[in-house]
């Protein structure tokens, strides 16, 4: 068994919704071990959860440039090798940015920076620092979707011609519609969480799931979106009609105001042979329709998955797994890539997954403010 690789948290602090999904993930497949970081912005906060969690304090930094210079003082083999940024989307940037240009490699969320332009200069940043940097679309590592990828690629659906993704929450409905609670969450705050709140924060997942599955690339967009609120100056709901090539169009749907939904991410993809139906919320049952045969269900761990599939199934046929799993899929990419093994294109979301992230998100927000128009993407 190779060493642990040396992992450090910023931000995922007792407070925070994604922090465990990390700190499991890290651990579901015996690569990594959590060696310090800096969980919240407050240093007490910080060693506080370190201590309710276990993990030394001797290595839990009141900011990140403490970190850096307290690591980079270690030698090579104690050092924390990879840190996942798990901040606020604002701080994104600037961490990944800084980790790169002093040596580590970055696991970081999404949306990977709060705007297109540093999401180019972060691209470049990683090109010089040749360091393995993921972005933490964590739906993609679902065995099920990496299978309609697999497939897709298989020439399985024919020829694409359809494709429609939904994001569907509503969990922004407990604050929007109170006028002193919407100045209060991050998500709707600008600074904090850059050009775009629905789009930004679940949008871009669905553009993802597009993008990873089909393996094509969205052209051009319309967007229309719902802010709700005069004085609220983040989407809260938007509809995104895509072309991919002149034949192949689609839909992104997404709403944080879709009352009663929980976590509704869904996809079709309509080929001219058959299509794949796949819900986020039953992760373990893909769905092949056709014309002229009965409907097929894939399930996970089965001999007739792909390598790619099956390399993120832990158990045999009927374990069911879930966002956990996913996410560990994601981790064990990342692992094999840091120490140099060969890994599957598609085992983790990649800068350029970030990158396109950002040109959908700021193509969205362009074509809403010009008056609902055709936008082009790079
Ligand atoms: N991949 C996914 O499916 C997924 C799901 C949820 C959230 N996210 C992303 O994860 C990120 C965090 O989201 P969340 O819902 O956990 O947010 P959150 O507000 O619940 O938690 C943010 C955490 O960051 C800490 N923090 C804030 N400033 C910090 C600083 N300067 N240094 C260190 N820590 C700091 C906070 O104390 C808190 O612990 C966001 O970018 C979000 O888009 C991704």
């Amino acid at each position: 068994m190779p060493k642990r690789i040396k992992l450090g948290i910023l931000g995922g602090g007792g407070d925070s919704l994604i922090g465990v999904l990390h700190r499991v993930a890290a651990y579901i497949n015996d690569n990594y071990e959590i060696t310090g970081g800096v969980f919240n912005a407050n240093h007490e906060e910080s060693l506080a959860f370190a201590k309710e969690i276990d993990i030394p304090t001797n290595r839990i930094y009141a900011d990140l440039d403490a970190l850096i210079e307290a690591e980079l003082k270690l030698p090579e083999e104690e050092r924390i090798q990879v840190c996942s940024v798990l901040t606020p989307n604002f701080l994104h940037f600037p961490m990944a940015k800084k980790l790169l240009e002093n040596g580590f490699h970055v696991i970081c969320e999404k949306p990977m920076t709060t705007n297109y332009e540093e999401a180019k200069i972060l691209q470049e940043t990683l090109a010089k620092a040749k360091k393995v940097f993921a972005v933490t679309h964590t739906y993609t590592g679902y065995p099920m979707v990496r299978q309609m990828r697999e497939m897709i690629k298989a020439g399985e659906l024919g020829k694409i011609h359809k494709v429609d993704a939904r994001y569907y929450q509503g969990w922004i409905n407990g604050i929007i519609h109170d006028k002193e609670k919407r100045s209060t969450v991050w998500r709707l705050d600008p600074k904090k969480a850059g050009i775009s709140s629905c789009m930004g924060d679940i949008g871009v997942h669905a553009f993802n799931m597009i993008e990873f599955t089909t393996s094509l690339q969205v052209k051009s967009l319309l967007c229309d979106f719902n802010y709700l609120y005069d004085d609220n100056q983040m989407d809260v709901d938007g509809t995104v009609l895509i072309r991919m090539d002149k034949h192949v169009k689609g839909v992104i749907r997404s709403s944080q105001v879709a009352t009663g939904e929980e976590n509704g991410l869904a996809i079709a993809i309509y080929g001219d042979k058959a299509a794949f139906r796949w819900e986020q919320e039953n992760p373990n049952y893909l769905y092949k329709l056709s014309d002229t045969e009965p409907l097929q269900v894939y399930k996970p761990g089965h001999a007739y998955n792909s390598e790619l599939s099956l390399d993120g199934t832990k158990l045999p046929p009927g374990h069911p797994e879930g966002i956990f799993d996913a996410m560990a899929n994601i981790y064990l990419g990342v692992a094999k890539a840091i120490r140099g093994e060969a890994y599957n294109d598609g085992e983790f979301p990649t800068m350029l997954d970030g990158v396109r992230g950002l040109n959908f998100i700021e193509s969205t927000v362009e074509s809403n403010k010009q008056g609902n128009i055709w936008v082009d993407l790079d």
